[in-house]
């Protein structure tokens, strides 16, 4: 290749960032450590005591409510000899947590409670043996969890200026209800995850036929300024199969048909998009160098009734298939990019843009002590 015809910028990475142990650790402690990650909806955690599990990368946390109203992130380590207190997936109503191990108990406030066999400052302190927690906050609703050991920027300050207030005024993001949640674990490095996400290259030629009947993808290209954070075609009320609305109570002032908003965090890409009528958050998460979850949650208004205003194979179909699709070609890539013969290729500017920003941030990250 001439230099005159060689690409400034390249569309990905070596392969050693997708295969690699060490880059992993690494990229536990300056990337999933450093940025503030969505683990869920505080609709979830109505009550004090409410609970749920969520793996964030390496780590299964309990999020919940505490006596005084907080949401608190607690990692599921007992203090004892460190058995997990919950199993992933539990949720529900408690009062405290108790280990299945030896029975040592916790309050909501994380504090040490009880020890079989031995009473508090005999012959330790239970004030010296409170869970782990995780920083935690929340932004128009949504919880965001720090895993790091470094002080955070404010939630506030990051999501602020990467959100529409006003119309996130419009949505009522607080008034939400989880009508659906799925778990995909794809065999692919994260990064892999993160540039499909960045790009809708792919959704044209039949790559996304399902997402191209509402969907404009067109306008993720366009170098025209949207007001729409997901564009949606002319005559389209919402994202859906149909294009036509799939739950009939629409979401906090009832935003106009075609409505889009959202906020969207990066290079560990998570965020809710709200349309009209529903809204869908994305996770992405690690889980070993070459496995990624990913959770997808959808959400109606608060009062909206299953059955009445939705049905959830409706609510989910578009945003599921899109997923699944989404998910074999990350697997695809993975066993590529896995060749020792891989090199990473030229850069389209007009196409992966987003590619070139995520992976951007992710080296600034990379960079840093
Ligand atoms: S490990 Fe939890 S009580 Fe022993
Ligand atoms: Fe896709």
């Amino acid at each position: 290749m001439s230099a005159a015809s060689r690409p400034e910028t390249f569309t990905n990475l070596s392969r050693d960032a997708y295969v690699s142990e060490a880059v992993y650790e690494e990229e536990l402690r300056k990337v999933l450590g450093r940025q503030w990650l969505l683990a869920g909806h505080s609709s979830s955690l109505k009550a004090s005591g409410d609970y749920y599990v969520r793996q964030v990368g390496p780590e299964s946390l309990i999020l919940t409510r505490d006596g005084e109203g907080r949401v608190r992130a607690y990692f599921n380590v007992c203090r004892h000899r460190g058995s997990r207190l919950l199993e992933d997936g539990d949720c529900g109503r408690a009062q405290g947590f108790v280990c299945p191990y030896h029975r040592w108990t916790y309050d909501l406030a994380g504090r040490l409670r009880t020890v079989p066999g031995a009473k508090d400052g005999s012959p330790f302190s239970y004030a010296d043996y409170p869970l782990h927690e995780a920083r935690c906050d929340t932004f128009h609703g949504w919880i965001y969890v720090w895993l790091g050991e470094d002080e955070p920027p404010a939630l506030a300050d990051v999501l602020g200026p990467a959100s529409d207030e006003a119309a996130l005024k419009t949505v009522g993001s607080e008034r939400l209800k989880l009508a659906h949640q799925e778990t995909y674990v794809i065999a692919a490095n994260w990064k892999t995850m993160l540039e499909n996400n960045a790009e809708c290259y792919h959704c044209g030629h039949g790559g996304h036929p399902s997402l191209a009947i509402a969907c404009d993808f067109q306008g993720f290209f366009s170098d025209t300024p949207s007001d729409q954070a997901f564009p949606l075609r002319d005559g389209m009320a919402t994202f859906s199969m149909t294009g036509r609305r799939v739950c009939q109570k629409p979401l906090g002032t009832a935003p106009p048909d075609g409505f889009s908003t959202g906020f969207l965090l990066m290079p560990m890409f998570c965020g809710p998009v709200y349309f009209a009528d529903h809204a869908v958050s994305l996770e992405l998460t690690p889980l070993s160098a070459t496995q990624s979850q990913l959770i997808c949650e959808w959400y109606v208004h608060e009062d909206a009734v299953e059955g009445v205003d939705y049905e959830v194979p409706a609510l989910i179909e578009v945003f599921h298939v899109t997923n699944l699709e989404d998910g074999v070609f990350a697997e695809r890539n993975a066993r590529g990019v896995s060749s020792r013969r891989f090199t990473p290729g030229p850069h389209l500017a007009h196409r992966e843009a987003g590619v070139g920003g995520a992976l951007g941030l992710y080296k600034t990250m990379m960079a840093a002590d």
